[in-house]
């Protein structure tokens, strides 16, 4: 479904992964609706892998073109990932943003977009991120660390879960008596504030980036 049109061409387009209820994807559209992105970026399509995901909701109630794709049609991942690279390109996207996308990335994919794809995570990586290092268990593995802050991080996607460059990375302190939720729920207004951030710094540095 699409109801918007490109009113600046010189917006760089950005395409939106999403698995889940979509708070990270709301901060962008926000952004590019009337924050720090706004003249700057727009969401050019919003793919998601789960047909309940909140987010293509979210996506749907700004016009934003939004799809939801099985996963179950393909044979692979790989069928998956290019299908989802067609989809993209055929939306003119530049930039890629993982939003609480809970499947793999192939390596031709990444090459297709030339490496700008990034992704967001509720740690401070290279601490606490890899395989199975995502939502509940991330913040429990921090808080049995005994390390006394976490915080978010936004990064470059590579062939490596959670292991691409770090662009922008913010603090949060751990608290005594901190749950996996009670901290969750303390990073996520971060992960709201540097994912913009991070858009607005690469985008401004030339988008590069990679490739
Ligand atoms: C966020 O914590 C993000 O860091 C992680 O998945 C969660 C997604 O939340 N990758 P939402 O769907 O953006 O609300």
């Amino acid at each position: 479904m699409e109801t918007k049109k490109n009113d600046n061409p010189d917006k760089v387009r950005i395409g939106v992964l999403v698995s889940g209820g979509g708070t990270n994807l709301q901060a962008i559209i926000d952004s590019c609706e009337s924050g720090i992105l706004k003249d700057i970026a727009e969401i050019a399509a919003v793919i998601s892998n789960k047909a309940d995901a909140y987010a293509l909701e979210r996506a749907k109630k700004h016009g934003i073109y939004s799809k939801f794709i099985d996963r179950k049609n393909f044979q692979g991942n790989a069928a998956f990932c290019q299908e989802i690279a067609k989809e993209l390109k055929s939306r003119g996207v530049k930039l890629i943003c993982l939003a609480g996308y809970l499947c793999m990335i192939t390596p031709e994919l990444i090459k297709e977009f030339k490496g700008n794809i990034i992704n967001i995570h509720p740690a401070l990586l290279p601490k606490f991120g890899g395989k199975g290092m995502y939502g509940h268990n991330v913040h429990e593995t921090v808080l049995k660390s005994g390390d006394k802050e976490s915080g978010a991080t936004v990064h470059w996607v590579n062939e490596i879960y959670d292991n691409g460059e770090i662009i922008i990375q913010k603090r949060v302190s751990v608290i005594p008596n901190d749950t996996p939720e009670s901290l969750a729920k303390r990073i996520l207004p971060v992960e709201h504030q540097i994912y913009p951030e991070a858009i607005l710094k690469i985008i401004k540095e030339g988008l590069k980036i990679k490739g």
